[in-house]
């Protein structure tokens, strides 16, 4: 079994979760690490024996050419990133979501990493939770009869709504979209990692396969009924004989099917979530099988992201694939079609 060099850009809380996935690696290690700030970089590299640090993460791949690249900053400098650890040689890629700020540098990533043949994943996690996991294995055996439509509750589309967008295709088989009509509110100022993102939203998804899927974005105005349900950030799957509920703040799932007492099935002791995405990239860079986090897979979650901000746009359902290249939330506030306003300091 080989032994995998792994660079770890931008050592944030992300890239130390990511470099712990490495460190739990029986096949990988890290050798370098790199961040605008030499200090978070240091800190980071003191944890992995030999690491050595970097503020500019082009002479580090460079200098290192390794195997396994993690890319943890944010989603503006993902492309050049990606882009450059192709040209080092990199055999694989572990980025962070949202993939990039607009659909077309999202698609040109995944682009590059195909024709270079370089494995690339993006972090949607919760794919390897537990209580996603389970909730996945309830669905197979029936418990809630043929699944109809999945709902997802969360702060934003693209920051957050990316992972649902993803779960949403976890939950269906991987099933693609046909097409998608939806709205954003973009009154209030607000930015995500240094990308601005809606008020408010709504999305419809109608999968090839008849299933539909709704997210509901913005955390205004509270919800206390909805939070019964899934808290303010969850997944409702709505099945023909029950439905199950996945809440993240406490992290718990509750199946409730018709005419049965509800359930809320234990949560046994499962590794970290993160550390399992890196070794399920290791794993498949040994046998050639496509990564539970696939770049093709995290892409069809992208495309629900812009094509929402599309349907916005165009003021009409958007059958994909999604044509344009841009983002139309940040065009529109470009031409100023929004003007969100200043909040004030929480
Ligand atoms: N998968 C998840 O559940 C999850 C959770 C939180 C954040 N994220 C995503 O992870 C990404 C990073 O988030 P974070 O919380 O780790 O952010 P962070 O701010 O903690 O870390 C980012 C790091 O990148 C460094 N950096 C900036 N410019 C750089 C450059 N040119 N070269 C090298 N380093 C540079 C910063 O100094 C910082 O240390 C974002 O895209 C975010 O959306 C994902």
């Amino acid at each position: 079994m080989p032994e995998y060099r792994a660079a770890v850009l931008g050592c944030g809380g992300r890239g130390r979760a990511h470099a712990a996935g490495y460190a739990a690696a029986p096949n990988a290690r890290v050798v370098a690490c790199a961040d605008a700030f030499e200090e978070t970089a240091r800190v980071l590299a003191s944890q992995h024996a030999g690491a050595v640090v970097y503020t500019d993460y082009r002479r580090l791949l460079a200098e290192q050419r390794p195997d396994v690249v993690s890319i943890c900053t944010w989603p503006h400098l993902h492309r050049e990133m990606v882009e450059a650890a192709v040209q080092s040689g990199a055999k694989a890629i572990h980025c962070e979501k949202p993939m990039a700020p607009t659909w077309g540098d999202a698609r040109a990533m995944h682009k590059v990493c195909a024709a270079a043949g370089v494995v690339m994943t993006f972090c949607h996690q919760r794919r390897f939770g537990a209580p996603f996991r389970i909730a996945r294995d309830l669905l197979r055996a029936g418990e809630i009869g043929e699944i109809v439509q999945i709902e997802g509750y969360c702060p934003n589309l693209f920051d957050w709504g990316t992972h649902w967008f993803d779960m949403f295709h976890f939950y269906n088989e991987e099933t693609p979209a046909q097409w998608v009509i939806g709205q954003i509110d973009v009154t209030e100022e607000q930015t995500v990692f240094g990308v601005p993102v809606e008020t408010s939203g709504i999305c419809q998804v109608l999968f090839r396969n008849d299933v539909r899927a709704l997210l509901v974005t913005g955390q205004a105005p509270q919800s206390p009924r909805l939070a019964k349900l899934v808290e303010r950030v969850g997944i409702v799957i709505h099945g023909t004989t029950g439905r199950m509920e996945i809440a993240t703040g406490a992290v718990r799932l509750r199946v409730c099917r018709f005419g049965h007492a509800p359930l809320e099935p234990e949560m046994p002791a499962w590794p970290e979530a993160t550390i399992l995405s890196v070794q399920n990239l290791l794993e498949c860079l040994e046998s050639g099988a496509e990564p539970e986090l696939s770049s093709a897979r995290a892409l069809r979650a992208t495309e629900l992201i812009f094509a929402t901000y599309e349907s916005s746009r165009r003021r009409a359902r958007i059958v994909l694939p999604l044509e344009t290249e841009d983002s139309a939330l940040l065009t529109g506030l470009e031409a100023g079609y929004w003007n969100p306003q200043p909040q004030p300091p929480v």
